[in-house]
């Protein structure tokens, strides 16, 4: 495959999509940032397994950053992105549109946000995040009109607003969610991991092997109380000097609101975020709690 076509202008994105859907074809898009990693190609693989044509999505979203936060940081490598994207072979065009284009009319009016599923996890710590999510996320569908899109359970919060999101709007947009994708110790690939110091890089994967510990107190040893998993995975956070909790918490998949009693035959979301420096990471996993 060649290199994938790069286009900045809305319209023509738009244009891009209608001419495949007039040949008959299925379109997936992933929305990312770009600093394109493993997990990002991983979803761009499954994207052209489900569809016809892959679009990509480069753009770093000024509205799901808050005050403080690493938008100026944040790497933008859009060639070494779409040289990625070319050694991969699945992507068939980049979109990458300037910050005019996504808001053309500057200072933002226009807001789509669900309510009550981003007041926990991320959103406490992150307030305004998800709304400049779900606000990107709904343009880019607007714009490119995708018949799937495909996001990381990494980020399970922002994958269970979206799919609540996608169905209410009826975007008519079919939403898959993609296992993490992970360095060999555990770690979650982020786009983050590059500002850890190699101190901080070797303490990181404490965050997966709490988790990990925590499933198994559910699965294997019959824990049913959500704050004794929480102690549980505390400690193991307190006991890494590099590592500063920012939260510990578990939620219903579907409502996105903590419990405390974890009833048997139901599926728990047990997430967290940590400071290792000045990267803050997160993780999670999703657990079926055991009948009886
Ligand atoms: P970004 O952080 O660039 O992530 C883009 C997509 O890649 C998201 O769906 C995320 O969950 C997924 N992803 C990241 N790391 C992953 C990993 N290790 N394994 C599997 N998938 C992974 O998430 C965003 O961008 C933005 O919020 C966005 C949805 C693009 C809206 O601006």
């Amino acid at each position: 495959m060649s290199v994938p076509e790069v286009i900045v202008g809305a319209e023509a994105m738009r244009a891009w999509t209608r001419r495949q859907h007039a040949s008959g074809r299925r379109v997936a898009l992933v929305p990312t940032m770009g600093a394109l990693h493993e997990g990002h190609l991983a979803l761009v693989k499954k994207a052209a397994e489900i569809a016809d044509r892959v679009a990509v999505s480069i753009f770093v979203n000024p509205t799901q950053f808050g005050p403080g936060e690493d938008f100026d940081a944040y790497p933008r490598t859009l060639d070494e992105d779409r040289a990625h994207l070319e050694g991969q072979g699945c992507c068939d065009v980049v979109f990458a549109p300037a910050v005019s284009e996504m808001y053309p009319l500057g200072a933002n009016l226009t807001w789509v946000s669900v309510d009550r599923m981003g007041d926990h996890l991320c959103g406490s710590s992150r307030p305004g995040h998800f709304r400049g999510v779900t606000t990107v996320v709904s343009r880019l569908f607007a714009i490119i009109q995708p018949d799937v899109a495909v996001f990381g359970l990494k980020d399970a919060q922002q994958f269970f607003i979206l799919r609540r999101m996608t169905r209410e709007m009826g975007f008519g947009t079919e939403l898959v969610g993609f296992p993490t994708v992970r360095e060999e110790d555990g770690l979650a690939l982020s786009s983050r991991n590059r500002y850890l110091t190699p101190a901080e890089r070797a303490a990181a994967p404490v965050l997966r092997r709490a988790l990990l510990e925590a499933e198994a107190s559910i699965v294997s040893a019959g824990q049913r109380k959500a704050a004794s998993v929480v102690s549980l995975v505390r400690s193991r956070l307190a006991a890494v000097s590099e590592c500063r909790e920012d939260y510990v918490q578990l939620v219903d998949t579907d409502t996105l609101q903590p419990v405390s009693d974890l009833v048997p035959g139901s599926r728990v979301l047990i997430a967290l975020a940590a400071f290792f420096g000045k990267a803050r990471l997160i993780d999670n996993v999703l657990v079926d709690v055991p009948q009886g």
